[in-house]
């Protein structure tokens, strides 16, 4: 099975963003390569820390007024709730489901990033170097 694994494909030169992506691409290595016994807690720390992910990048669309928001916002949104239902798979014992759906994460995250993240990314960066401008005028 292929592991998601960190590339400079997934560089996206946010800083606060690409860390929480990198830590993301760890723990989703983590559940693919998870034993049954370990899945369970595995999947759990995907959920948290996707959330926590989620709710990083809505703040940043929200306070710099991104145009792109609410399709972004939408898609974390459908992403979550999959998650989510995973985690409760993964309380009755039912893995399978949630092994294909680590796999399609993967995939997911990738294109993700590369699309929608990168345009954000592009925005922040953006943003960033207006106020630093402010700042030293
Ligand atoms: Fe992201
Ligand atoms: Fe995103």
């Amino acid at each position: 099975m292929n592991t998601l694994e960190w590339s400079d494909a997934l560089v996206l030169g946010f800083e606060p963003m690409d860390r929480m992506h990198r830590e993301f691409v760890a723990l989703l290595g983590q559940a693919q390569s998870a034993n049954d016994a370990q899945l369970p807690s595995a999947w759990s720390a995907i959920v948290d820390h996707t959330a926590r992910l989620f709710e990083r990048e809505s703040q940043w669309m929200r306070k710099t007024h991104f145009a792109g928001a609410t399709d972004h916002m939408l898609q974390h949104r459908v992403v979550l709730n999959l998650l989510r239902d995973g985690l409760a798979m993964t309380r009755r014992g039912n893995l399978p489901p949630v092994r294909e759906m680590a796999q399609e994460l993967a995939t997911w995250f990738v294109k993700h990033t590369q699309s929608l993240d990168a345009a954000l990314a592009v925005h922040l960066r953006g943003q960033a170097e207006t106020s630093l401008r402010r700042s030293s005028a």
